[in-house]
């Protein structure tokens, strides 16, 4: 397949990703849709191949399981010999683990997904975190505090071999004013939701690459906001040989 016909690939995997929505309610549906078509860091994740193939991934903060659905249609589509040849490798053989606090969103999950879809209802700052390859926390530790943010990072360090991958999304608070129009945003979703106000804890990119540094990550980041006004960065941190362990909470 051309690259040419990369963006035909996309679109097809985005309405193959959101079909099983349709089981949990029309809400759910169109939330899948929009997320995966407007959100540009679905299609990056996808086309870089930050999800290797054969892979253990768990994903912190997962709503509804977009990401699970993403990536069993991404390897159908490449079972099927649909996959573009300037895509990285695709997602094949790869078992998503998810933790959702919100019961609304996991109960959505296992409508769409079904019941064998390994989601766990549970807080991250106390759930367990099994061994993986990768963790993937998208726009979720700002409803946490810093001290929080912290803990949760020394457990995923943890919970990582050598050469394991972090790929996290985070609003670089340096970059006013788009990171307070992601707080607006942000509070103005939870308030929609029921859900108060919410809470909105950032801290400037080069604080977030400080810190995963020294938990013994080499960091890569790139904005992610493309479309939106939002001050979103992706980072990519991969665990350095020889980095120790950090004990739990440091
Ligand atoms: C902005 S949404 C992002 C959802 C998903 N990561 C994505 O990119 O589509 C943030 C998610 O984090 C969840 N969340 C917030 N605090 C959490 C916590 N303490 N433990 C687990 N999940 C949490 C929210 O319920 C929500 O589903």
């Amino acid at each position: 397949m051309s690259s040419a016909d990369a963006t035909l690939a996309w679109r097809a995997l985005v309405t193959a990703a959101s079909e099983p929505y349709q089981r949990a309610g029309r809400f759910a549906w169109h939330f899948a849709r929009g997320k995966l078509r407007w959100d540009p860091v679905f299609g990056h994740l996808i086309a870089r191949g930050l999800i290797a193939p054969r892979t253990r991934v768990l994903d912190i903060g997962c709503g509804q399981g977009l990401l699970a659905s993403l990536l069993a249609a991404a390897a159908q589509a490449a079972r099927q010999g649909r996959w573009p040849s300037d895509w990285a490798a695709a997602p094949v053989e790869v078992r998503v683990s998810g933790i959702e606090l919100r019961e609304r969103d996991v109960a959505r999950a296992r409508d769409a997904l079904g019941d064998g879809i390994d989601i766990v209802c549970a807080d991250m700052r106390t759930a367990e975190f099994a061994a993986v390859d990768t963790v993937v926390i998208l726009d979720v530790l700002h409803y946490v505090s810093i001290a929080e943010q912290d803990a949760v990072l020394a457990r995923v360090r943890a919970a990582l071999p050598t050469g394991g991958r972090l790929v996290m999304r985070i609003g670089d608070a340096a970059a006013r004013p788009r990171f307070l129009a992601s707080a607006w945003v942000d509070r103005l979703v939870n308030l929609s939701r029921g859900q108060g106000f919410g809470r909105f804890v950032g801290r400037p990119l080069a604080a977030w690459r400080a810190r995963l540094a020294e938990l013994g990550f080499a960091v890569t980041s790139e904005p992610m906001h493309a479309g939106t006004p939002f001050a979103n960065v992706l980072l990519v941190a991969t665990v350095e040989p020889g980095a120790d362990t950090p004990a739990a909470g440091s």
